[in-house]
Parts: C-alpha cells; sequence; structure tokens
C-alpha cells in the first residue's frame, strides 16, 4: 500500500518555485531519506506530506486520500491524520512555546485527553529514551541548540505516530548525541513505522534509509537504495550533496578529487 502519493506536485512561495512537477511514491512501512543541497525542497516537501501547505497544482495523497484544505476543514480527519503522522521541524525554535520541557512533551497527549497519570508515565518515558530527563523542569527556550532539537523530537514521538517527519534530525547535535538518536530512530516501533527523513548528511544514510529520493531544484533527480547512491559519485557531486575538493599534499602538488561530507566527523 502507498502511504504518500506525491503527483506532479508544485509548489512556489511567491515567485520562487520551490517544487517544480515532482512525482514521487513512498510505500507504507519505509524509511525513506528526501535527500539535497540546500534550497533542493526537501523542507517544503515535508510541509505539504504534513498537510501544512497545499500544492499550487499537482497532488498529495495520504493512503489515498488527496490532501486538500477541505479535508482537513473535516475535524474527524484533521485529528485522525495529526495522530497517525508528526513532524519534527528542521529549526525547533518554531516548535517550542511551553514553558517547561514536560508541559512541551505533554502539550499534544493533553490535547488529546490522555488520562493525567497516563501523560506523565509516557512523557517520563520519552525524556528517559532521549536521554533528557533531567531537563524536564527547564525552560525550552533556554535549552542549547541540541536540547531544543531532543525536545522536539520527544514532543512529536510521544504520540508514537505511526508516520514520522523528520528534517534534519540530527543537524544540531554533536557525535555522540548524533549517533544516540541514530540508534533510537532505527529501533524505534521496532520497524513497523514509516519513518521519512530530509537529509543532506550522507554519514548515517545507510542506518535510517531503505529507500532515497534526491531532490535538485524541487525535482526528483534519482530513487535508489542508499547503497547505490552512494556508490553514484557523478550523481553526487552533480547535485551537491558531495563537493570536489582541492588540497595540497606534503609533495607540493595540487589535485581535487571527490569530497563528501560524511567524512568530517
Ligand atoms: N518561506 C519561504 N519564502 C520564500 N522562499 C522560501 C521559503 N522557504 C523556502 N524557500 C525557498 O524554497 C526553496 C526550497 O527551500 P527548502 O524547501 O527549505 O529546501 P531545503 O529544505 O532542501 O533546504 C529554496 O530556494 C528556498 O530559498
Ligand atoms: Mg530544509
Amino acid at each position: 500500500m502507498t502511504l504518500f502519493e506525491v503527483d506532479r506536485l508544485t509548489y512556489s512561495y511567491e515567485r520562487l518555485t520551490a517544487l517544480d512537477q515532482l512525482t514521487l511514491s513512498i510505500p507504507e512501512g519505509s524509511r525513506a531519506a528526501l535527500l539535497g543541497a540546500n534550497g533542493s525542497g526537501k523542507s517544503t516537501l515535508l510541509r505539504l506530506l504534513d498537510g501544512l501547505y497545499f500544492g499550487q497544482s499537482g497532488a498529495v495523497r495520504f493512503r489515498g486520500d488527496q490532501l486538500t484544505e477541505d479535508l482537513f476543514a473535516h475535524d474527524d480527519f484533521a485529528l485522525e491524520f495529526r495522530r497517525e503522522v508528526g513532524l519534527v521541524f528542521q529549526n525547533p525554535d518554531v516548535q517550542l512555546f511551553n514553558p517547561t520541557v514536560f508541559d512541551e512533551v505533554a502539550f499534544s497527549p493533553l490535547q488529546l485527553r490522555w488520562p493525567k497519570a497516563e501523560i506523565r508515565e509516557r512523557v517520563d518515558e520519552i525524556l528517559d529514551r532521549l536521554r533528557i530527563f533531567h531537563l524536564k523542569d527547564r525552560v525550552p527556550h533556554r535549552l542549547s541548540g541540541g536540547e531544543k532539537k531532543r525536545v522536539a523530537l520527544a514532543s512529536v514521538l510521544v504520540l508514537d505516530p505511526a508516520v514520522l517527519l523528520l528534517d534534519e534530525p540530527t543537524a544540531a547535535l554533536d557525535p555522540r548525541s548524533q549517533s544516540q538518536l541514530i540508534d533510537l530512530l532505527v529501533e524505534w516501533g521496532g520497524g513497523a513505522k514509516s519513518v521519512i527523513t530530509a537529509t543532506h548528511d550522507l554519514r548515517d544514510l545507510g542506518d535510517i534509509a531503505d529507500r532515497c529520493y534526491v531532490l535538485d531544484g524541487g525535482r526528483l533527480v534519482a530513487e535508489a537504495p542508499p547503497e547505490e547512491i552512494l556508490r553514484d559519485s557523478e550523481l553526487l557531486q552533480r547535485t551537491n550533496l558531495v563537493h570536489a575538493h582541492r588540497h595540497r599534499h606534503a609533495s607540493g602538488a595540487m589535485h581535487s578529487h571527490p569530497h563528501s561530507h560524511s567524512d568530517e566527523r
């Protein structure tokens, strides 16, 4: 069954076309990576998949239903969709607005009127899994970038959504937090979930994805398993996911060769 079907989707900000007749299909249960350099349209696409934006032309279908403003005007659909699909934004500042970390993570469960005892239990559990239990009483907007990112993730993971949309989840994290988070995402849901991750980082691609969709200028330019994408250095250079790196050897000779961001750790 198809989870998301994107069909000739065009989305423009004023005069700038961010998604240009984009067509792709993401099966249910996928671990998908949306790969692309800055400005390729990844964040825009996640917002359309999450029903926050709607295209000027073309369609996004979620399990067969075309996502439109009219459909989201039906409370039963909107509520069910928001329960099933969770988006973690690239910039956690747009997601955090509560006075404490606890309140932040408890916010959606409270909206959904879960029993109070269950909320306390689930919030503690997710804070613990994300290793931010000690931040429970802190003010979210005064935390470090990496801490904010984990709080934003916790506030979405607490609902245990079947579909998780992640926008550059490891971007603001130090190397140890990055690998902890990757481990958590790999284990998360025991493979029963769909996880769609936007990234330009090739390092953990094989762990987070079984399928990659490469975007360039708002168009799909490749779709393949991670091993295949990582082997295609011409594609990676053309789409600005790696750059040719000039450097001088001890002998004094200069040369340039493809340089992956993935060995910058
Ligand atoms: N709010 C906005 N207003 C105008 N242009 C935007 C806005 N957000 C993104 N864009 C433009 O849309 C294009 C795609 O951006 P984005 O989806 O953020 O790409 P990515 O997440 O891959 O970096 C870029 O050219 C970007 O400058
Ligand atoms: Mg982005």
